[in-house]
């Protein structure tokens, strides 16, 4: 029997040719927010990985919304052309439609490269300024932010949809808005971090009405035949965190509002135990299908080709995000297509001879 995981996937207005999404990766290798030459490295080898769809980075809609000195930015002209140039060099090479995570990390901005030592950046290390939905610090770490007041909120706003038509310049062909992790989107939507006593804040409604408006703002802007969603959290793992129902609830009102596919993933909201384990999030992913009746990627340490399938075969979700994985084993789908009994997908022909058979 064919397997799920290689069938395609209707996202909007096109079509993946088969249910492996590739999870955006901070590459942490921008200067400016402007692509590197490192780009064009990791682009050509998740481009030869046959994944159905290719998710770039948490990319900054403007420079204060940028995580680190090092994370990318579609906020000006020079991050444009430079993405323009990287797309150039490895488009020809490969069929795999390619999507971007545009973001805003709010309070979770301003800090260091994790090789470089992570937390907040400190002075002498030409820190900014952060904003958030309330002026509370992520933790000792990082700086307090200040409340966004409404021209901030319009500004960012618009600064999202600015960044979707770069985006469609580019060519690209998804855009997933980031608001998941704790940053700035997300921020609005918990509870821990949003203590808005005004139309934003308080309840699960009021805080998902500035995500709402972004969303909107970007669907205005975003062509249907191209694929438009959301990351958002499932849980943040912590009692005084968003609850399933709530995200759920805020995922209906996306696929009512015109979003393609969510993405379902947790945590980043603050301390938290999580209980990782192969597919743990899952189970998030699942409760968000059945109520929002959206397209639904499930994510995190799903590695084992059986499993994926196994998740997409029990209607748990309907594609699989990889991350770490694929940068472990970029020819995760090769190898995964064969264990299922299919044909590696998206082969360039330079490399037909060292692809794997199905098993007979
Ligand atoms: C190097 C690295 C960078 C990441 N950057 C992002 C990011 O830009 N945006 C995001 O939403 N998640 C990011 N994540 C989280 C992944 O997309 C994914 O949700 C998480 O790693 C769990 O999936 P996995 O177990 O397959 O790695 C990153 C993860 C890694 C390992």
């Amino acid at each position: 029997m064919a397997s799920k995981l290689f069938s395609p996937l209707k996202l909007g207005g096109f079509e993946l040719a088969n249910r492996i999404v590739i999870a955006p990766m901070c590459q942490y290798s921008a200067v400016d927010g402007s692509a590197s030459d490192w780009h064009i490295v990791h682009f050509s080898n998740m481009l030869q990985s046959g994944a159905g769809v290719f998710i770039l980075e948490a990319t900054g809609v403007e420079a204060a919304g940028r995580i680190s000195h090092g994370c990318l930015g579609l906020y000006s002209d020079a991050n444009e052309e430079a993405l323009a140039r990287v797309l150039k060099i490895v488009r020809p090479y490969s069929k795999m439609p390619i999507g971007i995570q545009l973001g805003h990390a709010g309070r979770k901005a301003s800090t260091q490269i994790p090789w470089l030592g992570g937390g907040g950046l400190k002075a002498g290390q030409n820190p900014w300024p952060t904003v958030a939905p309330s002026a509370i610090a992520f933790d000792e770490n990082h700086d307090t932010p200040s409340a966004m007041g409404d021209a901030e909120m319009a500004r960012v706003k618009q600064a999202f949809a600015d960044a979707a038509k770069r985006a469609l310049r580019l060519g690209l062909d998804l855009i997933e808005l980031h608001g998941a992790h704790g940053y700035l989107l997300c921020q609005f939507l918990s509870p821990i971090v949003n203590k808005r006593t005004d139309r934003y804040g308080g309840s699960a409604a009021n805080r998902a009405r500035f995500p709402l408006e972004v969303f909107d703002a970007v669907r205005a802007v975003w062509p249907r035949e191209k694929a438009l969603g959301v990351r958002l959290n499932g849980t943040d793992w912590r009692e005084d965190g968003i609850t399933i129902d709530e995200a759920a609830d805020f995922a209906a009102e996306l696929a009512k509002r015109g979003s393609d596919f969510v993405h379902v993933t947790s945590g980043g909201n603050g301390a938290a135990n999580i209980p990782l384990g192969a597919g743990y999030q899952v189970p998030l992913a699942e409760k968000v299908r059945d109520r929002a009746k959206i397209p639904t990627i499930a994510v995190g340490m799903i590695t084992d080709p059986a499993h994926a399938e196994s998740i997409l075969a029990e209607g748990k979700a309907d594609a699989i995000g990889l991350a770490r994985g694929i940068l472990n084993d970029p020819r995760w789908p090769w190898h995964a297509a064969v264990a299922l009994g299919e044909n590696p997908p998206g082969v360039s022909p330079q490399y037909l001879r060292g692809a794997p058979r199905p098993k007979a």
